[in-house]
């Protein structure tokens, strides 16, 4: 591995079966930038052993697995550029995260957001499924495997990277060594924060106020037509809003003429713009904007045995990797 790079690492949750432009704008859009600077070495792996917490249907978890992993490549995720695997192929992060679970108390495992939240929502206690309170061991495995230099998440995974440094720390300090470097959690400010079609709340697919990239272009054309805009323009001739407008923020992410973007506002604020034009453009624009992706998916779906190959050889190099440091660390305990 090139030393003089940074290294990155970060878990993508299958927790869907396919992603929206949300998901897009707020994590893998940074994500693939990352992996297109030359400053990085950028590992990105599907979290499927993480899924398990949500997911108990064989069917859907594969769907899921498969989605993100199509999802993911055609948006531009490039195997020579960074090293893209799943969790469960790699299985030192199930062995780190055995010995780590040494390393921490249940008092801070306890003050845990997730946990906190499933008690806050009324699941009794000793119900509360151990793969969830677990998770967050799991996860500092997964980063600590490759010593890396930050961890790009949202706002909503600081804690669990904290947990990591501590149990880093923890485990440094048992051992009179300075092993593990405390990864840093590097958080976007924007991270996550697309407005839904609702123009209330972040784009998210349980709240069903997304709009989607790979579904067919009549769902998309329905999901833009149904979008919410200025609440108090009855009529195209009343003057409208733009700030906070969600056609207008989606024309700004994903429209690239710029010009017919900005003429579209002039004519909006002076009320001599119907919303339908607006939308209609924006389907063009994304259409436009997400082409070479959708027809990169269709190649893939119909290509399994690439898609295979690019994962088999992403667990072989991660798991080189991880698996020297879970032999350290074997080394360092006594086992
Ligand atoms: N918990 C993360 C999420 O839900 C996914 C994840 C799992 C992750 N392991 C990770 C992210 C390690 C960063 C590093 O988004």
């Amino acid at each position: 591995m090139n030393l003089s790079k940074k290294r990155i690492i970060s878990g993508i949750n299958p927790s869907g079966n396919s992603l929206h432009i949300g998901n897009f704008f707020g994590a893998v859009k940074p994500q693939i930038e990352l992996q297109d600077n030359e400053t990085y070495e950028t590992y990105y792996f599907v979290a499927d052993l993480h899924a398990l917490t949500t997911i108990q249907n064989k069917q859907q978890l594969e769907s899921n697995i498969r989605g993100v992993v199509l999802d993911y490549l055609s948006l531009g995720l490039d195997p020579d550029k960074c090293i893209f695997f799943r969790q469960s192929q790699v299985i030192a992060h199930s062995q780190l995260a055995v010995v780590l679970g040494n390393y921490i108390g249940l008092g801070q495992m306890k003050r845990m957001h997730a946990f906190k939240d499933k008690l806050q929502k009324g699941t009794e206690v000793d119900s509360i499924n151990m793969g969830l309170f677990n998770y967050p061991i799991l996860m500092a495995a997964d980063i600590l495997l490759y010593q890396p230099y930050g961890v790009p998440v949202g706002e909503d995974q600081r804690q669990h990277v904290e947990l990591a440094r501590d149990v880093a720390e923890n485990f440094n300090r048992t051992y009179k060594l300075n092993f593990f470097a405390l990864p840093a959690a590097l958080i976007s400010k924007d991270l996550g924060k697309v407005v839904g079609t609702d123009g209330q709340r972040k784009m998210s697919k349980s709240l069903g106020n997304v709009i989607g990239i790979f579904e067919d272009e009549a769902v998309i054309h329905k999901q833009i037509m149904g979008c919410f805009t200025d609440p108090n323009r009855r009529k195209a001739t009343d003057p409208g809003k733009v700030e906070g407008n969600p056609v207008f923020v989606y024309h700004d992410l994903l429209n690239q003429n710029k010009a017919e973007v900005a003429e579209l506002k002039n004519r909006y604020r002076s009320g001599q713009v119907g919303d339908v034009e607006v939308k209609e453009k924006l389907f063009l624009a994304h259409q436009q904007f997400f082409s070479q992706a959708r027809a990169r998916r269709r190649e893939l779906e119909n290509n399994n045995q690439l898609v295979e190959t690019i994962l088999a050889e992403g667990a072989k190099k991660a798991g080189l990797q991880a698996g020297q440091t879970l032999e350290k660390v074997y080394q360092i305990i006594g086992l």
